[in-house]
């Protein structure tokens, strides 16, 4: 949510201020600005409303070759998305760009509207002013100025301040909101999201909670608010170029999509031994002991990571004996006066590693003594940071707000997960044999499905362009499944799409059934098969339009659509017919002529409240 980036060097800022913040846009992307400072401390300060291309019209007027400059690409939260609203925020000769919520704005505001003429609706411009309050006309070094302010502030920032009065450093700071900072030759980059510095510098300081740092082109200083020193290690960030690129797809998401098998095997390297039927999961960091005496399980989530939580669960139950899973929304856990019982583990599920809610969640939980598993994507992110011990998913960077290549990968770490309590509580090999094999064979049946339906998902996608209710079906695995095909239905293509259990169609849902309503049904071959073929039925016995999504391949109603699947996968079916749905979704919204990566009102990484 919103991105950060700033320069300090001895290139022109300004290009890297935009590539960077074109990298990031996919955090939010309701507006953006830049700021650059000359030597003799002359700011150039543009913004616009609306994607980065708006502001680099307005940069082909504007072009210098300043060395030093901050930017930010928006997502509003206080203040609608406006030009004025838009970041860098000034005030007397400083300029801030800043993520995050400074919950006391109010109180702070109303002690700085006698001194400071505030020209936006911000939080952002509050913390500017009270840093300028400090600063005193330059009085004061910025960082002590950065620091002092930030003494009095509620909530969440990662921030970056440049001064016209000191043209050659840049202060930065964090409290909840990822800041990396990139060492380069003669020049410092900075950026809330490592992906900017991809290409520039591979080496990166991933500031600390209550760091501050300051920078300039040859130098970086790190303390704490509490004027300690701090010595900040120097990183390898792993991502390459090719990973933050469409590489010749036209959207990221059909990108990621597309790249399943291959995100799915980053997944399972080194941790799936097929020969002896075992799993091996280095870093959660649990003894046998620890494992076997597992009774419980939280797992925590939000949007998709949820979804692959609730559908993990299902897995799990089957085949570890006496231990129950409680699948929850961090945004209602967080506030829940929930009795978490002893011999308990929780599982922290998050792409990105910052959402809030679930950050907040993980703290809570810690906070009653219970182990905390990160199931996270994003290296060195906060969530990774914070829980006991973790296992990455690995499937390189999402770029697209819709999350489609992390949850399948989510489903499986968290399989894998359940499969290391099984094998320490001695569950018979035979009972966990079927799911470690499909488990190995999953990429290549996911190329397989992705490979054979693809057009045939587009063909049937513009059929129902035209639709703006939709419901997804689906019994047992099937289910959570349904509800994820729904949210990226709904996510990107804004047709309202809800899911529903087959089981719960006559306690409500069946009344929707007319011809606004389009229904897709999720039938795997299985036990409650033809359960679901008379669900199916009792739809098309009131003129449903319905899209069937089936690995049986004798299936015959009379539907308007049947996707089928040729599959060896027996127990993991839903995670394939996952995939039918997302490309549906995909090829809906490609239809509807919707912006694919950057849905309206939504962003990548909530890292607000
Ligand atoms: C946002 C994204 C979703 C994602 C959810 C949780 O809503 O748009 O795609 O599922 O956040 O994000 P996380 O990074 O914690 O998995």
């Amino acid at each position: 949510m919103c991105g950060i980036v700033g320069y300090v060097g001895e290139k022109d800022a300004q290009n890297f201020l935009i590539s960077g913040l074109k990298r990031l846009e996919y955090r939010g992307y309701d507006s953006a600005g830049i700021v650059t400072i000359s030597e003799n401390g002359k700011a150039t300060l543009i913004r616009a409303k609306g994607k980065i291309v708006e502001l680099e019209k307005k940069l082909s007027k504007n072009k210098n070759d300043d060395k030093i400059g901050i930017g930010h690409t928006r997502w509003a939260t206080h203040g609608e998305p406006s030009e004025n609203n838009a970041h860098p925020h000034k005030a007397g000769s400083i300029y801030l760009v800043h993520n995050g919520i400074i919950e006391n704005y109010k109180e702070l505001k109303a002690e700085l509207v006698s001194s400071h003429d505030f020209k936006s609706n911000t939080d952002t411009e509050v913390l500017a002013a009270l840093i300028n309050s400090f600063y005193d006309n330059g009085k004061h070094p910025l960082v002590n100025a950065v620091v002092q302010a930030l003494k009095l502030v509620k909530g969440t920032y990662g921030i970056a301040v440049v001064s016209e009065l000191e043209p050659e450093e840049m202060v930065v700071a964090r409290c909840g909101s990822p800041l990396v900072i990139g060492v380069g030759h003669d020049e410092t980059l900075v950026a809330s999201d490592a992906s900017a510095l991809v290409g520039h510098t591979k080496n990166a300081i991933y500031l600390n909670d209550g760091e501050v740092a300051l920078i300039t082109k040859n130098s970086i200083e790190v303390k704490t608010l509490n004027a300690e020193p701090v010595s900040a290690k120097v990183e390898e960030i792993e991502t390459n170029l090719a990973a933050i690129q469409k590489g010749g797809y036209d959207h990221f998401l059909l990108k990621e999509i597309m790249e399943q098998p291959e995100s799915l095997s980053e997944t399972l390297r080194g941790r799936v031994d097929v020969e002896n039927n075992t799993v091996h999961l280095g870093g959660p960091g649990l003894s046998q002991d620890e494992l076997r005496s597992i009774k419980h399980l939280v797992i925590v989530g939000c949007g998709t990571a949820y979804h692959a939580g609730l559908l993990a669960s299902y897995y799990i139950e089957k085949f570890t004996p006496e231990i129950t899973v409680e699948v929850v929304i961090a945004s209602e856990y967080r506030y829940r006066d929930a009795y978490i019982p002893d011999d308990s583990v929780a599982l922290i599920v998050s792409q990105s590693g910052e959402t809030a809610d679930t950050l907040a969640c993980l703290r809570e939980i810690k906070k009653k003594g219970v182990k905390t598993i990160g199931i996270v994507n994003a290296i060195g992110s906060t969530i990774a940071r914070e829980v006991d011990g973790g296992t990455y998913v690995h499937v390189g960077p999402e770029i697209s707000v819709a999350s489609t290549k992390a949850f399948t990968s989510q489903v499986i770490a968290m399989v894998m997960f359940g499969l290391t309590i099984a094998q320490a509580k001695s569950v018979k090999s035979s009972i966990l044999a079927p799911y470690i094999k499909e488990i190995a064979a999953l990429p290549e049946e996911i190329r397989k499905v992705l490979k054979d339906n693809s057009e045939i998902v587009k063909t049937i996608a513009s059929k129902y362009v035209d639709y703006d209710h939709a419901i997804y079906l689906g019994r047992d695995t099937a289910y959570p499944s349904a509800m994820e095909g729904a949210l990226k239905l709904k996510e990107i293509s804004y047709v309202d799409a809800n899911a529903y259990a087959f089981g719960e169609l006559k306690h409500g849902p069946l009344a929707l059934v007319d011809d606004r309503f389009f229904e897709i049904a999720l039938l795997p071959e299985g036990p409650l098969f033809e359960k679901a073929v008379s669900n199916v039925q009792e739809v098309l016995a009131r003129d449903g339009h319905m899209i069937v999504i089936t690995d049986a391949q004798e299936f015959d109603l009379p539907v308007e659509n049947v996707v089928k699947i040729t599959t060896d996968i027996k127990i993991f079916t839903p995670l394939l017919m996952n995939l039918i749905s997302q490309l549906f979704a995909y090829y809906t919204t490609v239809a509807k002529g919707f912006n694919v990566d950057q849905p309206r009102n939504l962003a990548k990484s909530v890292t607000v409240e």
